[in-house]
């Protein structure tokens, strides 16, 4: 079978190949197998393969924080999966073509949903619920603000804050995408800049804004804190400019926000397995109904890794690329 191995960190597409490894075997007692039919290449991947991410396992090493599967076999003992059901995987390596794992690691969604969006399942839905839910208690008429606004987890933030009656401020790095974001229930969109607080202070008519959600640190973290109400907090869940996130001691001490990291991981293990399951299985009929979902702008298939991974790394993209690893999805 075919599989991703990763030889050296730093520039992702310089240290990846597509390998022709051994089958994985059959599934031991309470293990499952199942053939991976896509997968996503998210930020974290990215970094993953430049050696900056929180993991830097020992090389080679296979990349890959998700990916919706198929199960071909299962273990003695395994009763929540059958052969055929569709599964997220809990753990990583999933640049692969198939995986051998324990089956708790598994979770069956619905039949019905579309292949694609099931392969960004596990990781950024869950985020923007978590973003939401665990930080500060949002209630309806609560003001968020978020930069990366148009990636995947800002479109999920709008599309779970919504139905909350929680309102979003997005901020975004060009103007043609304020359309799609309005569609999707934006409140405000407005472009990042050094004046970002007035603009948004005029476009929210001065509402005090509780939250504010970054994934791009560097100085748009102190951008985005100069837009929160006395006492908001910001909450860093990523960095895009691979900067560290930088704040003012005047928004800390004088306009007492404060600054708090995000990481699902960390979010999901305060949960127990059947929370996590019933998690999954909310987002997962949410995503079989189209309510939630990321655009997708190209598919590879896994022996144009390099190519993948290159694209991942492009701005202004109109959606996400992912890997079919087992033929077109
Ligand atoms: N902490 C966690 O548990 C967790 C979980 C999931 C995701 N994340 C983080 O969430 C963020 C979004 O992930 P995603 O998968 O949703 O991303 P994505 O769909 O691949 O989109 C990437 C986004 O980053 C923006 N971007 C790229 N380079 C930038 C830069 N130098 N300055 C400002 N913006 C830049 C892009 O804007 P343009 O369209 O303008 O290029 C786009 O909005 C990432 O930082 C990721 O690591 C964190």
């Amino acid at each position: 079978m075919k599989q991703i191995l990763l030889d050296r960190y730093g520039q992702p597409e310089d240290g990846l190949r597509c390998a022709d490894v051994p089958d994985v075997g059959a599934p031991a007692a309470g293990e499952v197998v199942f053939e991976v039919l896509a997968f996503p290449i998210n930020p974290a991947d990215i970094s993953f393969c430049r050696g900056t991410y929180r993991l830097k396992p020992e090389l080679p090493a296979t990349p890959g924080a998700e990916c919706i599967g198929r199960v071909t076999a299962v273990g003695a003992g395994v009763t929540h999966v059958k052969v055929g059901d569709l599964v997220i995987n809990l753990q990583r390596e999933n640049w692969t073509q198939e995986r051998r794992v324990k089956g708790e690691d598994v979770i069956a969604v619905s039949d019905g949903i579309d292949i694609q969006q099931a392969a960004m399942l596990r990781i950024n839905p869950a985020t923007a619920l978590l973003l939401l839910t665990d930080i500060v208690p949002l209630k309806p008429g609560d003001w968020v603000i978020q930069n990366v606004a148009n990636s995947a987890v800002g479109r999920l933030v709008i599309r779970l804050a919504r139905p909350r009656g929680v309102k979003t401020v997005n901020v975004v790095r060009r103007e043609s995408l304020f359309g799609e974001l309005k569609a999707l229930g934006a409140d405000v969109c407005v472009i990042d800049g050094p004046d970002l607080a007035e603009v948004v202070k005029t476009q929210t008519h001065g509402a005090p804004i509780r939250l504010g959600l970054d994934a791009v640190s560097g100085r748009a973290t102190a951008r985005l804190s100069a837009c929160l109400a006395e006492g908001g907090v910001v909450c860093n869940y990523g960095s895009m400019t691979s900067e560290d996130p930088v704040m003012s001691r005047s928004a800390l001490i004088s306009g007492g926000l404060s600054l708090v990291g995000f990481i699902l991981g960390r979010g999901l293990a305060t949960r127990s397995l059947d929370q996590i399951r019933a998690i999954y299985a909310d987002l997962g009929q949410q995503v079989a109904k189209g309510n939630l979902s990321a655009p997708i702008e190209m598919i590879y298939p896994i022996e144009d890794i390099k190519e993948a991974v290159a694209h991942a790394q492009r701005g202004e993209r109109s959606g996400k690329i992912l890997v079919a690893p087992n033929g077109p999805v």
